[in-house]
């Protein structure tokens, strides 16, 4: 690590100054709809970058506000085998799976900047009770949790102590016909799910959703599942196909330019085994390829004021990979317009 630390672009010259102002400046500038204000407000964020670039104690990045999102990838293991996704195919030994205890001490420890807390996988319900612990834990400290599921291990005593919490359920759902389910999920339980989503959204009203993956192979799908939920007045997310190790194939060859940030960098991404990354997609950043650290070895505090989280998070200011579409490196503006 210490050899990355060493990197000449570690080192600010007048290209690189130049470079990192424009590039917080132009995404910014590109999303004033009124003119008018324009001035007044890049005023402002040059104040604001200012502070940033030359106020070096990266404890400010994080500190007092609610900008992150803390995502727990909890486990790799999974009970489905979806074709879309690999995640399922190497899955953490019992030695490298983090107790919850460990997660807990982090999410205390950063609770104040977070705007949520994301629980994904693998099954997050292969881990049902600490999904409900963690849960307990960011309604006392005041924090929305959101956790992503495949809906198979979904019951009524989870639904109804989930429900008690006020946080939000994602079940993924990319087709509803029977056949195709086999195909896509590698498991029959077509009817099980549906029987489950039922049963959430009587229980969770309209904390539930429901998210599609949209690749060629859903594409006919997806207006068949959004029917679906309008139906039920389940709100209904598209993601577009990114390569998780699976087979299926994306419905555009090139990302979309949205002239708009990669918000990854508002995230702080936690691995089954308490590796802290920026992003899921990390490895395509040659600086971040390695992990900035492990929550339990170190706190997260240390690990996100370490040089190298500064300067990932710098880079990924003008990073633009297909990733960057993903719902959760979208800024939040963004998202809830
Ligand atoms: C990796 S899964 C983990 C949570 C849970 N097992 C599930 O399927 O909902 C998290 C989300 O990523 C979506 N996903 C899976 N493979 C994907 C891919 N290749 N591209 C984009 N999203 C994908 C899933 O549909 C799900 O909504
Ligand atoms: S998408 Fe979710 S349910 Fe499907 S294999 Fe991956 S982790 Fe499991
Ligand atoms: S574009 Fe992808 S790799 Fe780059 S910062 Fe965003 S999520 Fe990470």
């Amino acid at each position: 690590m210490s050899l990355i630390y060493r990197r000449k672009a570690n080192q600010p010259s007048l290209t690189h100054v130049i470079h990192d102002y424009y590039g917080e400046i132009i995404p910014f500038a590109k999303r004033i709809d009124q003119k008018i204000v324009a001035l007044p407000l890049l005023l402002l964020k040059t104040i604001e970058w200012s502070i940033y670039r030359w106020y070096k104690t990266p404890i400010r990045r994080f500190y007092g506000v609610k900008g992150n999102e803390l995502i727990y990838m909890i486990t790799r293991r999974c009970c489905d085998k979806c074709s879309k996704c690999g995640i399922w195919k190497i899955p953490e030994p019992d030695n490298q799976h983090l107790p919850v205890s460990e997660f807990i001490n982090c999410l205390n420890q950063i609770h104040e900047n977070l705007y949520q807390v994301t629980l994904t996988g693998g099954e997050p319900l292969l881990y049902l009770e600490d999904v409900l612990l963690i849960g307990e834990e960011c309604k006392k400290l005041n924090v929305p949790m959101l956790v992503v599921t495949n809906g198979v291990l979904l019951t009524k005593r989870f639904l109804q102590a989930y429900a008690k919490l006020e946080h939000i359920l994602v079940i993924s759902v990319d087709t509803i016909n029977t056949a195709k389910w086999v195909n896509f999920r590698g498991r029959n339980h077509f009817e099980l799910v549906m029987g489950n989503i039922m049963l959430a959204r009587s229980s969770l009203g309209n904390k539930l959703r429901i998210q599609s993956v949209l690749a060629k192979e859903t594409q006919d799908d997806i207006p068949l599942v959004k029917n679906f939920c309008d139906e039920h007045s389940i709100p209904h997310i598209i993601q577009p196909y990114m390569d998780f190790g699976g087979c299926w194939h994306s419905t555009t060859s090139k990302a979309k330019d949205t002239g708009v940030a990669c918000a990854a960098r508002k995230n702080i991404c936690i691995y089954p085994n308490g590796d802290v990354v920026k992003c899921f997609d990390h490895h395509r950043i040659p600086l971040a390829k390695e992990p900035l650290g492990n929550i339990k070895k170190e706190d997260i505090i240390t690990i996100l004021c370490k040089r190298r989280s500064t300067e990932v998070s710098k880079i990924m200011k003008t990073c633009n990979y297909p990733c960057k579409q993903l719902s959760c490196n979208i800024p939040i503006d963004i998202c809830n317009s």
